[in-house]
C-alpha cells in the first residue's frame, strides 16, 4: 500500500482511471491527497465525488515556479505522501519538488518518449506523420520528459486518424497503464538502477519482468467498410 498524491491542472480524467482502481482493489494505494494549481480544475469534483481531500494551490500566486514547488511540498508532506502522480499536471516541477521526492515522483506522457516530449505531443505526433505513437509513465527528473522509463503503450496511427481520434484513442490507453505502473510501484517490484556509466542512463527494472514487460500494444480499430 503506498499513499498517492495526485497533481492535476484539468479535466482529471487519469485522475478518475486511478481512483476507479484503487475502488476497484487492482491499485493497492491510498490517494491521500489530489492537488490542483487551478480552482476551477475538473478533477476536483472528481476527487470530492471519491471523498478524496482536495488542495489548491494556484502558480498565479506564488513569486516563482521554486516557491510554487515548496507550497506543493508541504501540502504532500501535510498528508504523508510517499509518491506523487502527475496526471495532467500543466506546470514544470523543479528540483524543490524533486529533492522532496527523489524518484518517487511519476508522470504520463502521451506519447512514445524520447519521441515527442512537451507539451501537445499527440499533435507533434500527428503533424510529424509519425505511424506510431503511444503513452509513457517515467519517473520525473530535471528535464522535461526525460526521466526514466516505467511503462508504454503503443498506439498506431491510423489513415483515417484526425489529431482528436488520436489522442482519443491515447488517453483510453493511457487509463490503463498509469494505474498499472502504479501498481507494480505499490507492489515494490520497480527499482531505479544507476547507469554503469557516467553516460549510462539510469533504468528502471521492473522485478518479475516476464509478467511485467512494460510494452503493451493497443489493438487498431478495425478499418472502416468501404461498403
Ligand atoms: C493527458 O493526455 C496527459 O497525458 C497529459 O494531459 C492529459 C490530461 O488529461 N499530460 P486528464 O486531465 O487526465 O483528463
Amino acid at each position: 500500500m503506498i499513499r498517492l498524491g495526485v497533481l492535476i491542472s484539468g479535466g482529471g480524467s487519469n485522475l478518475q482511471a486511478i481512483l476507479d482502481h484503487v475502488s476497484a482493489g487492482t491499485l493497492d494505494a491510498t490517494i491521500a491527497v489530489v492537488l490542483s494549481n487551478k480552482k476551477n480544475a475538473g478533477g476536483l469534483a472528481r476527487a470530492r465525488a471519491a471523498g478524496v481531500p482536495t488542495v489548491v494551490i494556484e502558480h498565479t500566486e506564488h513569486a516563482g515556479r521554486e516557491a510554487f514547488d515548496a507550497a506543493i511540498v508541504t501540502a504532500l508532506r501535510e498528508h504523508d505522501v510517499e509518491y506523487v502522480a502527475l496526471a495532467g499536471f500543466m506546470r514544470i516541477v523543479t528540483p524543490v519538488l524533486l529533492d522532496a521526492f527523489p524518484m518517487r515522483v511519476v508522470n504520463i506522457h502521451p506519447a512514445l518518449l524520447p519521441a515527442f516530449p512537451g507539451i501537445h505531443a499527440q499533435g507533434q505526433a500527428f503533424r510529424y506523420g509519425a505511424r506510431i505513437t503511444g503513452c509513457t509513465v517515467h519517473f520525473v527528473d530535471r528535464g522535461t520528459d526525460t526521466g526514466p522509463i516505467i511503462a508504454q503503450t503503443a498506439v498506431a496511427v491510423l489513415p483515417s486518424d484526425t489529431e482528436e481520434s488520436l489522442s482519443a484513442r491515447i488517453l483510453v490507453e493511457e487509463h490503463a497503464l498509469f494505474p498499472k505502473a502504479l501498481q507494480w510501484i505499490a507492489e515494490g517490484r520497480v527499482t531505479v538502477a544507476s547507469g554503469a556509466t557516467r553516460d549510462e542512463r539510469p533504468r528502471v527494472v521492473v522485478r518479475d519482468a516476464a509478467t511485467a514487460l512494460g510494452l503493451g500494444i493497443a489493438p487498431s480499430p478495425p478499418a472502416a467498410s468501404s461498403t
